[in-house]
């Protein structure tokens, strides 16, 4: 593998801390960083400004392809346009949030998206490291090495409800925005087409009683250990 560029595969439920540690491994070692829910959600985004049915599967089938959605994958400061625009803040807000699950679950969406997954990760310069539910298991089946984060429940909606509480958003959201992560948890992981799933060569890292430098540093060592290997 001396000349093939690195790839990571990081894949996890909501709230596992996969975001902040997939971009910081990046970061560290150099290579490029994708966030492929952040795909999902442009797309879903370009849906819902459309005013495309996101219940009905075959329109969004027929839709997914119009939208030009373009990945910036620097780890300093990653980017997400739709046609040009900057959708980095209108994918986070929760109409995009609720819709989400239901577009990514529908096969043509997802071939579309693999296919720009792919290619952001054939010209990274080093190599990237992608995050979402399923990097090792269906879009980098061969990565240079697979992380599943994990946290436990409570640990997961207590981050989420920090992230919100610092932004200074409501009790009552944060409870209803709390309801709302396990119905798209349960939902993505039981979708016909590549569910939320654990690759069986990927490394499981249980994050609920560590540090995120902890984290970092357990991903960091495994992808430098497996880089090395021939
Ligand atoms: O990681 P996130 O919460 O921003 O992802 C948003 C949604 O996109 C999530 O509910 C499931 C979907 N997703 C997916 O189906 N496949 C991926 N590789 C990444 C995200």
């Amino acid at each position: 593998r001396a000349h093939a560029p690195v790839v990571v595969a990081i894949d996890g439920p909501s709230g596992s801390g996969k975001s902040t540690v997939s971009r910081a491994v990046a970061a560290r070692l150099g290579l490029s960083f994708l966030d492929t829910g952040a795909m999902y959600r442009a797309m879903t985004w370009w849906m819902l400004s459309n005013d495309i049915d996101v219940d009905d599967a075959e329109a969004v089938a027929i839709a997914c392809g119009k939208p030009v959605i373009v990945s910036g994958t620097d780890a300093a400061g990653p980017t997400i346009t739709v046609d040009g625009q900057d959708v980095s803040g209108p994918i986070r807000g929760p109409e995009v949030t609720a819709k989400v699950s239901a577009v990514s679950a529908v096969p043509a969406v997802r071939a579309r998206l693999v296919e720009l997954q792919r290619g952001c990760a054939e010209v990274a310069p080093r190599g990237i490291v992608a995050e979402g539910r399923d990097m090792g298991t269906v879009v980098f089946p061969g990565a240079t090495a697979k992380v599943f984060l994990t946290a436990s429940g409570a640990a997961r909606a207590a981050r989420r409800a920090a992230e919100l509480r610092a932004k200074g958003v409501d009790e009552a959201t944060i409870a209803a925005m709390a309801a709302d992560l396990d119905r798209r948890d349960a939902a993505d992981s039981s979708r016909e087409t590549a569910p939320l799933a654990q690759a069986p060569d990927a490394v499981l890292v249980d994050t609920s009683e560590l540090t995120l430098d902890q984290v970092i540093d357990t991903v960091a060592a495994l992808v430098e250990e497996r880089a090395q290997q021939p």
